[in-house]
Parts: structure tokens; sequence; C-alpha cells
């Protein structure tokens, strides 16, 4: 028997760096989706195909976590499709970790609740990476828009319509660690410089919250954009990402900013839909690359 299971990919809407320090954050989950099959078989080994995601450790790692839980020993060949590549930033490790606890749960027959699948990501995350909040885990596994606090503190979907977002892709594919070790070192030595900003971020992640709830476009999209120059003030943006916030917001975005770690991958503006084009070749004049993506996409989920 396969069984085939699929994750989505997310966008960091506001609160990215703030979230690691027991903030919270906005995230959602996008139409881009990892397919994760799995099977039972004879070999002594498990054997793992998993072309799209930078590790297989993450595969590794959800398996020999999943095996312990249930005191398995049966082998299993793993093999992963993906919508998108994990240069663009949008998440593929979270999604493959997600979709292989439900694929070997589906497979085994051994019920796994969401929390216990987000809880068990968690572990495989932190054991790997070290560092990360598990926002990206949130999405993968509830789907949807949340609004999440460091390590699942607080998962909550919110009842939303989706987005307008316009998603640009810088073309740099963005060190997660690396600029999360940045903030911890700036974090030692400016800890109250950086609590000021992190409480700021806060503080537009709940008004953010408001908005959203209510669809209220114009409003968020300042906030995205206020976020972006707190971002830029923690040091992680870089000029290319600057200028594509720039383009957008010149071509009639309500706001735009880095999403995720800094240092490269992907932007987003919120639009009005009649601007969407002009935001969109603004952001192409300047060597962005528009990936066509749906916020609020459904959490992990079997695939017939
Ligand atoms: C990275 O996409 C977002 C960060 O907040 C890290 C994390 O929350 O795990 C920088």
């Amino acid at each position: 028997m396969k069984i085939k299971v699929s994750a989505p990919g997310k966008l960091m809407l506001l609160g990215e760096h703030a979230v690691v320090y027991g903030y919270p954050c906005l995230v959602t989950a996008v139409d881009k989706r990892l397919y994760v099959q799995a099977e039972i078989i004879n070999n002594k080994e498990d054997e793992i195909i998993a072309p799209q995601v930078k590790e297989s450790r993450f595969v590794l790692e959800s398996i020999a976590q999943f095996k312990a839980k249930f005191g398995l020993e049966k082998s299993v060949r793993i093999i992963t499709k993906g919508d998108f590549s994990h240069r663009v930033g949008l998440g593929s490790s979270s999604a493959v970790t997600v979709a292989t606890f439900k694929a070997l749960s589906l497979l085994f027959k051994l019920p796994l609740t969401l929390r216990e699948i987000f809880d068990l990501s968690y572990k495989v995350n932190l054991s790997i990476q070290g560092v990360g909040s598990g926002f990206d885990l949130a999405t993968a596994t509830y789907g949807r828009t949340i609004f999440f606090v460091t390590g699942g503190k607080i998962i909550e979907p919110l009842k939303i319509n989706p987005l307008p977002l316009v998603v640009g892709y810088s073309g740099i594919k963005a060190d997660t660690p690396f600029y999360i070790r940045k903030v911890a070192e700036a974090f030692k030595r400016r800890k109250e410089d950086l609590n000021q900003i992190f409480n700021e971020i806060t503080k537009l992640v709940y008004q953010a919250k408001k908005a959203i709830l209510k669809s209220e476009f114009k409003l968020l999209g300042e906030l995205m954009t206020k976020n972006h120059q707190w971002l830029k003030k923690l040091g992680v943006s870089v000029p290319k990402l600057d200028k594509m916030v720039m383009a957008a917001l010149e071509g009639g975005a309500y706001g735009a900013k880095l999403s995720g770690a800094g240092g490269g991958d992907c932007m987003i503006a919120l639009v009005d839909q009649k601007n969407r084009r002009k935001v969109e070749s603004a952001i192409k004049k300047i060597g962005g690359e528009i990936i066509k993506t749906k916020t609020n996409a459904k959490g992990v989920k079997l695939e017939i």
C-alpha cells in the first residue's frame, strides 16, 4: 500500500525574528505544496528519494522519531515531490517533516492529532537546526492563516478571506540560520534595543491581526511596511529586498515587506486587485520574479 499526503508552504506576514524571542507572528499557508509518498518495504534500511528538500535529514529524523514513538522496526520508502524548490524559502523542510509524520501515521494506522504532528515536527526541527520558532510547522500542519506564538504556545487559525498578496522572489537564497544567529549576536550586545524593536513589531502584529479579521487591507498594508522598516533596523534586509519593497509601493501597493529571515528569499506586497499588474511589473522591472500563489491554503492532508 502506498500513502500520499501533502503539506503547504508558508509566507510570514508579520513578526519574523521577534517570534524567535517569545513574541507572536502572523503567517499564512500557500497553495504551493510538498508531497510525500510512503510505503512499507522489505529492505533493512529506509529509502529516501527527496530531491525537493535541501536535506533528507528532516525525513530521516521524522521516520526515526515516529518509529521510536511507536516501537516500530519495519523499513519505509519515502518519495517526495514539490510544487516549489527549497531555494525560494517557502518552507520545504517544514512541509516535508509534517507530511512525513502524517503519511507514516496513515500508513501504519497509528493516528496522530494535529497537535501531536506539530509537536513531533518541532522536535525534529530543533534537533536538526537547533533554532526556530516552529511557525512554519504550524502552517504546514494546520494550514490557513495563523496567529502563532513561539513553539506553538498559541496556534490560532483565523477565519479570514484569502489575502490579495503579490509575492516577489529576490533570486537570492537566504541563509535562515545565519540571520537567526546574526540577530542572536546583536541581542547579546544590545538586548534593550532589540527588545524595543520586538515590542514595536509585536504592536504591529496585534493591530494587523485585527485588520486581517476585518479585511482592512489598506491598514494591513501600512502595518506591513512599518514592519519592514523595523526589520531593516534589525539589520536583516538587503538592498535587493528594499528595492523590491520600494518598487511595490511605488507601483501602488497598500504595503510591502520582506517575508522570512531576510537576506533574500521573498518579499510580499498587499495590493488592491486593480493595482496587481502594476505592482507585479514594478517588481519584475528591478529583477524580482513573481511567484503566483494563493494564501489560506489547507493544512496537511491525504492526497487521493
Ligand atoms: C524565518 O522564516 C522566520 C524567523 O522568524 C525564524 C523562525 O521564526 O523560525 C526568522
